[in-house]
């Protein structure tokens, strides 16, 4: 959440920093702002709203400059407003943060007890004044910055730029993520490599406590103890058309027509013509599997823990991030802990992957594969999707789904619940998982009628049975974050334990039911719904529709599948309905209010 960048250059640094923060809108664009320094004074421009509003102000008021910074917010402290963007300035120093600081309150007590003035309702102002306290007391700008972060509690990244200082960024990272990039007698600063990839391929990722004094010779970056550390020069290299929309008309629609091309790239990482390639994980040592997640990640771990029983009958439980670090629990060296995570930042998930530090194994399932998740476990899965821009989750939910659906078969094997044969059968049907994603694809059409009429709902309820319970929660959460309309996922036999109380004429439900060995009992909680007005559509496959018998209001139609497939190949249609739900309500769909796609706060 939120993003930072820097730039130590050789041209002017406004148009380099607004660049590179659109590569890290996606982690929050409720206002923006830079800083640079031009021939030893320090300025600064912000602007309320999306980057687009911060470009048009330095159109009409440009800042000149060769060195700065920037940074696009998602609001923790203080409502999104001009006063409380940043850069935030104290004096002589202007600062971008990404996290929170914990201890601001006591910070800013000091400060104003020695006569500070503070103007803003963020945490971060407070780094600044400590900063310029520091420096009024005679520290150099980077010894200041230095002993001011040794000062903060929290999780955060940070960068520092300081008047007359035409040649100096002061950058930490403890909790955020922070990567800086080398260029030719230039020097970068990024949240991520992606803000960095038109200006340099050469990254360092800081380690946690690391602090870094850049200059336009090179960065010298010491640890938590002090100690100057030399940290690796890696060439990332960025696919440009994998950050671009590409023909399409947001960056979720060009996500989901990628699934095929995605899922097959993941398939062939860990297919190999008599198994699956993940000699890392040996499950006949393991007893029981935890998987942990937030959001959409979770609904993945919920879907996985279907599989682990079912195949492999071995114990699976799934938590949400945020609970299970506070839950604290038992947990064994026979228990894999499995941490899944598109950005691979989440901060909960990560907290959660800490407590399992030295008590289990930890394996992780990421798709950003420099990500502190995947650093920090045991072993770190790819899922392979690519960037994933928009902040509702999509290409990365099916590459989980499908990773993770390769480790519980995997662990079937490993366990002596399937043979070769069986194996060989389920991973054939696998193979064909990238065909039958494109075939469902091609509903689109009746998917976009059906949420036209969706797009005027109050509320929606989706329901399934088996791993189509997890994805009704996933069909809701995404119509909910793109949509803003009310929607819920429940497990269809639930339904008449309370939630069926809600069901009138007005409210549309999507009941997810593949003509599978459920199916009959998810029919009967459909004709229940129909009995009381409830408007049903239907998401199955042609023997589902044929037998589901009349009362629907729509249905559409999936190819067949095996029903280890089923939920990814019907979570398109759950995407593609929540996606043309939102198109037709004209919301924003690729950032939505509120959200910021790397939840990098608690
Ligand atoms: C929903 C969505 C979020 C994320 C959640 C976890 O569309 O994208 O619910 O799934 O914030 O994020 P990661 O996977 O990055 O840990």
């Amino acid at each position: 959440m939120c993003g930072i960048v820097g730039v130590l250059g050789n041209h002017e640094a406004a148009p380099l920093l607004v660049e590179a923060l659109k590569r890290l809108e996606y982690r929050g664009y409720d206002s923006a702002g830079i800083a640079t320094v031009d021939a030893g004074r320090l300025d600064r421009r912000r602007a309320v709203g999306k980057l687009v509003e911060l470009s048009d102000l330095l159109v009409h008021d440009p800042l000149s400059g060769k060195s700065g910074i920037g940074h696009t917010r998602w609001a923790t402290h203080g409502g999104p407003t001009l006063v409380n963007a940043h850069p935030h300035r104290a004096g002589p120093v202007a600062v971008v943060h990404n996290g929170i600081i914990e201890n601001f309150r006591e910070l800013r007590a000091e400060m104003r007890e020695k006569g500070y003035e503070t103007v803003t309702q963020t945490d971060t102002e407070t780094v600044a004044l400590v900063t310029q306290d520091l420096m009024a007391q005679g520290l150099q700008p980077d010894e200041a910055a230095i002993a001011a972060l040794a000062r903060l509690k929290g999780a955060f990244a940070l960068a520092f730029l300081f008047e007359g200082e035409d040649d100096l960024i002061v950058a930490a990272r403890q909790g955020s993520p922070l990567a800086i990039g080398w260029g030719d007698g230039e020097m970068f600063l990024g949240s991520d490599a992606i803000a960095l990839a038109p200006l340099t391929d050469r990254i360092t990722y800081l380690e946690e406590g690391d602090v870094a004094v850049l200059n336009r010779g090179g960065a010298e970056i010491r640890d938590r103890n002090g100690n100057r550390v030399n940290r690796p020069v890696r060439r990332v290299l960025i696919d440009a058309s994998r950050i671009e929309k590409g023909g399409h008309r947001h960056f979720m629609a060009k996500e989901i027509a990628e699934q095929p091309a995605v899922l097959r790239e993941a398939l062939d990482h860990y297919l190999q013509d008599d198994g699956i390639a993940m000699p890392q994980i040996d499950f006949t040592d393991v007893d029981r599997v935890v998987l942990v997640a937030c959001g959409t990640a979770f609904y993945a771990c919920q879907t996985a823990r279907y599989w682990f029983e079912e195949l492999a009958r071995l114990p699976a439980e799934c938590d949400i991030a945020s609970e299970f670090r506070y839950r604290e629990p038992p947990l064994s060296e026979r228990t894999l802990a499995v941490f899944v995570s598109q950005s691979g930042e989440t901060a909960d998930t990560l907290a959660a992957l800490r407590y399992c530090r030295d008590k289990a194994r930890i394996v992780s399932v990421v798709n950003v594969a420099e990500s502190s998740i995947a650093r920090e476990s045991d072993l770190a899965l790819p899922i392979l999707a690519g960037a994933e821009i928009g902040v509702a989750s999509t290409k990365a939910f099916t590459c989980q789904l499908a990773v993770l659906m390769l480790m519980a078969l995997k662990a079937a094997k490993d366990r002596g619940r399937i043979g070769d044969d069986a194996l060989a059968g389920h991973l054939n049907d696998v193979r064909t998982l990238p065909g039958l994603v494109s075939h469902a694809l091609t509903v689109e059409p009746a998917i976009e009628d059906a949420a036209r009429a969706l797009s005027q709902a109050q509320d929606v309820l989706f329901l399934g049975r088996g791993t189509m319970y997890p994805l009704a929660m996933e069909g809701a959460l995404k119509l909910k974050e793109i949509s803003y309309i009310h929607a819920e996922g429940y497990a269809s036999g639930e339904l008449k334990h309370g939630p069926i109380a809600l069901i009138d004429g007005s409210v549309p439900v999507i009941v997810m039911a593949p003509r599978d060995r459920l199916f009959d009992k998810t029919v009967s909680n459909m004709q229940e719904v129909m009995a009381r007005e409830g408007q049903v559509i239907l998401i199955t496959d042609a023997a589902g529709a044929e037998a589901a018998g009349e009362g629907t209001r729509e249905v559409l139609q999936m190819p067949p599948v095996p029903p280890l497939l089923a939920p990814i190949v019907y979570a398109i249609a759950a995407q593609l309905l929540a996606y043309h739900t939102a198109i037709a309500k004209g919301t924003d769909v690729d950032q939505p209010r509120n959200l910021a796609k790397s939840v990098t706060v608690e």
